[in-house]
């Protein structure tokens, strides 16, 4: 009897790398493969690498060196590195880490078990084409495993919008957009596994404009809409938006859908006119602003979150200050926020850089104005009636753990309700990254 082979995937960066990940195990399952959280047992050790930021790629790096060395006593086993680092420096990690076996781009995954073979005999694979045939056409032999409550599901891939600062134009690609009928018909069967919410995954997802069951093309908020009638699923959400393709209907809809969530991940990069025309973003803070107002207007308790770059090359003082004044005027539930990380190939790493004492400085001060408007906001939940989705069992007896419709991380106690199960309950007090609450 063959045994199954063992599996480990480390997986990096954004939710999308967590649901390609996912799709790796998925297609790998087809050459024998059973996935472990032991890379020590794993027969092949896939790196799913982000490379967004200088930190993020000379992590894979670093990961790679302690990988030698188990790779010195353990020489069978498979060493292999995908995603966004891959697609990016391609055959240059086999030559700075000859160890590596296998080398896979986000575009080419579903080609896994062929690139598996070849490193199985020996020989060194690598596959970072953008091919022509649909690689989530290639991933259709889906184990019917039951799944957590909570799901991702990319609907759009890649990014036409050339930041000055950003790599994912060149190692995602071009966008593009997944057919309406193919994302219904993996909803549905997330539900049939015990989905109840699930994120619909985009670089730049509300650009979504996938083909229909007609043939026209749909928007996102019409993707929601068909979404919406698929039974059994509660909860929908969509990230990561452009302010520029915030479209009227995709506005309305968090007015008048039940089961979009009121939560918004919006990154503005900068508050600054002068920054953002550097940094190619083709939107101004004002324009920005007024997408906020019509999104308030038709949802007023919208949780929204953003991006923040700051020691942007030639930000100044004042520059800085415009993006500290945006954040006081949004009034941000949380958000993420970043130095300036120079991308070798994108046209803002040939400009004059921001020194590093002021960058930091700059991040800092930033920092503890989101984390001051983020406590206020979870302060003022406290009192107040909301819904959590339960994922998990909690560290205390009889403690559950779930998502509310803002995405605040909930431990309700004393609390009888199951795993999947969409529960009311009221908020009983604050702590720094979570609310506490008991049932209604
Ligand atoms: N440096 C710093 N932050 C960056 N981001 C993207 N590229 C860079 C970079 N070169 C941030 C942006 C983006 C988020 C995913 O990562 O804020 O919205
Ligand atoms: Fe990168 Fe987002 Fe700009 Fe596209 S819109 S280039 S993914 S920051």
């Amino acid at each position: 009897m063959s045994q199954a082979k063992k599996l480990y995937i480390k997986t990096y960066g954004c939710q999308m790398n967590v649901y390609d990940s996912e799709r790796m195990a998925e297609a790998l399952g087809t050459s024998g493969y059973v996935t472990t959280d032991t890379p020590e047992d794993a027969d092949m050790i896939l790196l799913n690498t982000c490379h967004i930021r200088e930190k993020a790629a000379e992590k894979v790096y670093s990961e790679l060196g302690r990988l030698k060395v188990h790779k010195v006593e353990n020489p069978e086993v498979k060493i292999g590195v995908a995603g966004c680092v891959a697609q990016a420096e391609g055959a240059e990690i086999m030559r700075r880490q000859p160890m590596v076996d296998l080398v896979v781009g986000p575009q080419s995954y579903h080609r896994l078990p062929e690139l598996e073979a070849r490193a199985g005999q020996g020989q060194k694979a690598l596959d970072t084409d953008f091919p022509e045939e649909d690689k989530f056409e290639h991933l259709t032999a889906r184990p019917k495993a039951r799944r957590a409550p909570a799901a991702f599901l990319t609907v759009q891939e890649g990014c036409d919008k050339f930041c000055a600062f950003c790599v994912v134009p060149y190692t995602r690609g071009v966008e593009v957009s997944r057919p309406v009928g193919r994302i219904v018909t993996e909803a549905r069967d997330l539900v049939e596994r015990g989905v109840r919410e699930i994120t619909l995954l985009g670089q730049n997802v509300n650009a979504y404009h996938g083909v229909g069951n007609d043939g026209d093309d749909r928007t996102l908020a019409q993707l929601i809409a068909a979404l919406e009638m698929v039974d059994g699923l509660e909860r929908i959400r969509f990230t990561t938006s452009h302010p520029n393709d915030m479209q009227d209907d995709l506005i309305a809809a968090f007015g008048e859908s039940d089961k979009l969530m009121p939560y918004l991940h919006l990154p503005v990069q900068s508050g600054s006119d002068k920054i953002l025309k550097r940094m190619n973003r083709s939107h101004t803070a004002e324009s920005y602003i007024r997408v906020i107002e019509r999104i308030r207007a038709v949802r007023p308790d919208i949780l929204l979150s953003g991006d923040f770059i700051v020691g942007f090359p030639e930000e100044t003082d004042a520059d800085f200050q415009a993006t500290i004044d945006l954040i006081e005027q949004v009034n941000y539930g949380q958000a993420y926020s970043f130095k300036y990380s120079t991308r070798p190939g994108t046209p803002a790493a040939e400009r004059a850089q921001v020194e590093d004492a002021v960058a930091n400085a700059r991040l800092q001060q930033l920092q503890a104005l989101i984390t001051k408007q983020q406590r206020a906001l979870q302060e003022a939940m406290v009192g107040r009636d909301v819904s959590v989705l339960v994922e998990r069992k909690g560290r205390l007896d009889g403690q559950m753990l779930g998502k509310s419709q803002y995405l605040h991380a909930v431990h309700i106690n004393d609390s009888s309700a199951g795993i999947g199960d969409i529960v009311k309950v009221r908020i009983t007090s604050s702590s720094t990254n979570s609310l506490a609450a008991i049932e209604n």
